[in-house]
């Protein structure tokens, strides 16, 4: 189907066609990275769901492998839905899932692969005592889903955290297991946040507070903190928090209750959902996959024959500098992509103003950009525009400024990648980091808002960002990735070789400089394996 065909992207994982939605059970085994996903292979929307599986060895170069597992059983007829991977040391694989049940009841599942000698796993057996767990008493048969990757305790035992919630209150239950087939539940429960309703696809794991490298799943001692984030069913955003976990009750405590699960931050701030990470044995790092879903109308996902998207695999780190959050980056592989670079070197903005960055065809890209920002001597009254809420049309005193991506030459459509500067009345200056939406297409039908959030800027740091840029997706890292958003946009004209690259500059009482490093990059060219090619 042709219809839309330049919203494909060029470099990101999506199937060639249908629905997908969160990622499953990503591991790495025998020089392969294996990512599962939530799929339906007959229809562009959300239903009949199996797992779709794909390889590669860079986590870029994808190679699409046949169904994982489908709904072949009473424990999953209504279902294949998302689980996750523990590799254990011994070399088996374990594969734990949600089942949703002929009766719609959600229990969880256990697979592992036929034949641990084929590096492509590409065959599936389910246990046949199927299923091991099932919603405890007092918890609907509907909230109880999407079991983590296990972890060891001091005692040697596994255990697995899911989500849940008790009225409005989401929950996180543990499980011990020593072989993954048999379980006693944990007297109380891992975190429990009033108010913030069913926790989807938990994710719980460590991560180093003085180092660069990511650490396996069962770490935990004084070198770490531990990360708990849960996917909010009600408002489909993905939340995390830092915290400690406490192995002798099995519980794990906020560093900071403003900022507990929920309530405080998020992995993203635009369009993007439940998130999974695992740690790459190959590389000592976490990485962190998310799903990027559509804001269009269904009929327009069934016109086109596709829908969602998954981010670039993302490492994740705690950011020391602050003590606060969490960095994420892209993978580095993603720079084998890069093609030819084109620099510019404190290129002037001035306030109001906007400035076309000549780089030829602007739809696959990889951008570095820093400002440096000063300001003018004006006697107008400062005026403060409100964080990102206003948009890139909104002028304040000290912003907003940054790019403007997936834009036509006439500046119809474009999505605004921006700072914007907030004085207090105390005097320190709080950065919003922002992606304006509003004007991405003139297509009917299209959610399209303003997002974003504070991004913590160091004494002596300039604002800088890195975007990604491909086709209809954008994802935008400030501050070396305190805070991202990811945009899914849908240009009508700004496509192919339309597309236009430009920095722009709304303050009223500022000039900025902008210094940028742009690669054009490379597509990624996924398609199926060579199924011939397997013995
Ligand atoms: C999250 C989710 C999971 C469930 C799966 C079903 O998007 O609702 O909780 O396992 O998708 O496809």
């Amino acid at each position: 189907n042709a219809m839309f065909s330049w919203q494909r992207t060029a470099f990101h994982f999506q199937p060639e066609r249908n629905w997908m939605n969160d990622p499953n059970g990503p591991l790495f085994y025998k020089g392969w990275y294996h990512l599962f996903y939530q799929y339906n292979p007959d229809s562009a929307i959300w239903g009949n769901i199996t797992w779709g599986h794909a390889v590669s060895t860079d986590l870029i170069h994808w190679l699409y492998l046949p169904l994982a597992m489908v709904a072949d059983q009473w424990y999953d007829a209504n279902g294949v839905w998302s689980g996750s991977a523990t590799l254990l040391p011994d070399g088996q694989i374990v594969m734990l899932y949600t089942g949703d049940t002929v009766d719609a009841v959600q229990v969880v599942c256990l697979a592992h692969p036929a034949n641990l000698s084929d590096p492509l796993l590409i065959d599936w057996v389910k246990y046949s005592g199927n299923p091991v767990l099932t919603p405890p008493p007092g918890i609907l048969t509907t909230d109880f889903r999407d079991p983590t990757t296990a972890w060891t305790g001091p005692d040697g035992k596994w255990r697995i955290t899911i989500g849940s919630k008790v009225n409005t209150t989401g929950i996180s239950f543990v499980y011990h297991t020593e072989d993954f087939k048999t379980y006693n539940m944990s007297k109380g429960v891992l975190h429990a946040v009033p108010g913030t309703g069913m926790w989807e696809c938990i994710d719980f794991y460590p991560v180093v507070i003085n180092g660069s490298k990511g650490v396996e799943t069962s770490v935990n001692n004084p070198s770490v903190k531990h990360v708990l984030k849960a996917s909010l069913d009600d408002t489909k955003v993905d939340h995390y928090a830092l915290g400690t976990y406490f192995e002798e009750n099995e519980t794990w405590v906020p560093d900071n209750p403003a900022l507990d699960v929920g309530i405080g931050l998020k992995y993203d701030y635009g369009r993007y959902y439940a998130s999974k990470t695992f740690y790459d044995q190959n590389k000592e790092r976490r990485i962190l996959w998310g799903w990027i879903n559509e804001t269009d109308t269904e009929s327009d996902d069934l016109a086109k024959g596709w829908a969602s998207v998954q981010t670039i695999p993302r490492t994740v780190l705690f950011d020391n500098k602050t003590g606060t959050n969490l960095i994420q980056w892209p993978v580095e592989e993603i720079e084998e992509l890069r093609l030819n670079n084109t620099d510019f070197s404190d290129v002037l903005v001035e306030a109001g103003t906007v400035v076309e960055l000549d780089i030829g065809t602007a739809t696959q890209l990889d951008i570095l950009v820093e400002f440096e920002v000063e300001p003018l001597e004006s006697s107008e009254t400062v005026n403060s525009s409100v964080g990102c809420g206003g948009g890139a049309v909104d002028r304040g005193t000290f912003g907003p400024f940054g790019i403007l991506v997936i834009a036509d030459e006439t500046l119809t459509e474009l999505t605004p990648i921006y700072f914007n500067l907030a004085n207090s009345t105390e005097g320190d200056v709080t950065t919003y980091f922002c992606a304006d939406e509003r004007r991405s297409s003139k297509a009917p039908d299209v959610f399209k808002q303003v997002y974003g959030s504070e991004v913590p800027v160091l004494d002596g740091e300039k604002h800088f960002a890195r975007v990604l840029v491909d086709h209809s997706i954008v994802e935008s890292f400030a501050q070396g990735g305190r805070t991202v958003i990811t945009s899914r946009v849908y240009p009508t004209e700004a496509i192919y070789g339309a597309a236009r690259l430009f920095l722009f500059n709304n303050a009223t009482g500022l000039n900025v400089k902008a210094t940028l490093k742009i690669w054009q990059l490379n597509s990624a060219f996924i398609h199926p394996f060579p199924l011939d090619q397997i013995q």
